[in-house]
């Protein structure tokens, strides 16, 4: 299946999921950032993966931007859109354009932590427990359904830091894993906000 990946920053989701590739039935055709210094676009660069960095202030609104990622994607006939830190908001017509194709891998146990800084606000709020979770982009910021969740424990020395390189490592092997599912035509957005695997809701 043909997919565009996004990206803001240093990749290492890109990373897996390029090594992963083949294995889950994934052509990247292209890798889409809107920072032009992502260490993201190094690594796509590196095995040949066209790549395409927009600078946002160049753009007036939030859609115009997006239009111009939509012709990268209906350019490639790309099937599914791949978030992979991207940390930019979609605007509403990219979302509907693609609904149900957009999937998104966020460092939290949604729906606990939506949005940034989410390590930092779990040690705060003095979780046990945290993790990682893939999900298809809907409207509503990280709240769409949950598609795949890893959990992991939060020690008494954690920091940000090991906490966010804890969670990576579960997130480089959950969202390869979670997107087989969705070339295999497993995994399906129904109902507007409801994820299935094998017709089973998830
Ligand atoms: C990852 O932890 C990813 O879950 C998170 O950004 C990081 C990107 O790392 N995404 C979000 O917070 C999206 N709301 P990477 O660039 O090394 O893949």
């Amino acid at each position: 299946m043909n997919g565009v990946v996004l990206i803001s920053g240093n990749g290492s989701n890109l990373q897996s999921i390029i090594d992963n590739a083949k294995s889950i039935d994934l052509t990247i055709c292209c890798v889409v950032s809107n920072k032009m210094d992502a260490f993201g676009l190094k690594r796509a660069a590196k095995v040949g993966i066209p790549c395409v960095a927009l600078d946002e202030t160049l753009f007036d609104s939030k859609l115009g931007f997006d239009q111009e990622i939509m012709k990268v994607i209906d350019n490639y006939q790309a099937k599914v859109i791949i978030l992979a830190g991207y940390m930019r908001i979609l605007s509403a017509d990219f979302i509907s354009k693609y609904f149900g194709k957009i999937l998104n891998i966020h460092p939290s146990l949604l729906p606990k932590f939506p949005g940034l800084n989410t390590h930092q606000r779990a040690i705060e709020a003095s979780e046990k427990i945290h993790g990682v979770s893939v999900h298809f982009v809907t409207k509503e910021l990280d709240g769409g359904p949950v598609i795949a969740q890893e959990s992991v424990n939060i020690d008494s020395t954690d920091n940000a830091q090991t906490l966010a390189k804890k969670v990576l490592d579960k997130e480089h092997v959950i969202y390869p894993k979670a997107i087989h599912w969705y070339t295999q035509g497993r995994l399906k957005l129904v109902n507007k906000n409801t994820a299935t695997l094998d017709e089973k809701i998830l």
